[in-house]
């Protein structure tokens, strides 16, 4: 197993991306959010007009919107106190949470060549935290079950749909989102969506830690997990 590394799975509104870099930040480690890396690919497909059921229909990647995925420069941060996401070097962290990119991620990352891409480039930057003798907490949905399979912790997180709906609401609210990319009916639909298809499905990895986050604030998440953390190493 992997020591150091940290991987956080888990459906949309289970306090994923707080919860992670959060994490990162108690232990001194870095922090990957592949979500991030999907939203602007998907961006890019989207600024390219593409028509985007061609994603939903053909997932062997020869297709345009494939192509476009593939040559979109994404590149990250790893710094928990200050995650970055830039497209073709713009920083596009505010755009990729905006309804546009939350409608269409799940069609884009449902993409095999897609994946395969960017499963490649979440494995090397966790290799070069830990030739940089850092640890690292990864984020995801499949970071468990397919990207860092030998993760030294795995943690699932769930919540009730009402508590995760409720927690999206808020962190629209709070970011001055007045067109709520995530209604509660949007929550389920991507769920579905990223629960369902053939490629690497959203589920636990038989060896990891399910925590439930519904009737947890952030800091009983966090101590559960540092707790988890700390035990491993
Ligand atoms: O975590 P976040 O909500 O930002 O992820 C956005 C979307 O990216 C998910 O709904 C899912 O379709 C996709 N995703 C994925 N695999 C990951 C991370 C995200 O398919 N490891």
């Amino acid at each position: 197993t992997l020591r150091g590394v940290v991987a956080v799975d888990g459906p949309s509104g289970t306090g994923k991306s707080t919860t992670a870099r959060g994490l990162a930040i108690r232990l001194g480690a870095r922090y990957l959010d592949t979500g991030a890396m999907y939203r602007a690919v998907t961006l890019a497909v989207l600024r390219s007009g593409l028509p985007l059921d061609v994603a939903t229909t053909s997932a062997d990647g020869s297709d345009d919107v494939a192509a476009v995925a593939l040559g979109a420069r994404v590149t990250v941060s790893t710094d928990p106190a200050e995650p970055r996401v830039r497209l073709d070097g713009e920083d596009v962290a505010a755009e990729i949470r905006g309804s546009a990119v939350t409608g269409a991620v799940s069609a884009v990352s449902a993409l095999t060549a897609v994946r395969h891409h960017l499963v490649d480039e979440q494995r090397r930057i966790a290799a070069e935290a830990l030739e940089d003798g850092a640890g690292i907490v990864v984020e995801g949905r499949d970071i468990g079950t397919v990207v860092l399979p030998d993760a030294g912790l795995k943690v699932f997180l769930t919540a009730s749909e009402l508590v995760r709906a409720g927690r999206r609401d808020a962190e629209n609210t709070a970011a001055g989102r007045a067109d709520s990319p995530d209604s509660r009916a949007d929550l389920a639909r991507r769920d579905k969506l990223d629960s369902s298809r053939a490629a690497s499905p959203l589920r636990p990895a038989d060896d990891a830690v399910e925590v439930d986050t519904s009737t947890l604030d952030i800091e009983g998440v966090l101590d559960r997990l540092q707790d988890l953390a700390e035990d491993r190493d």
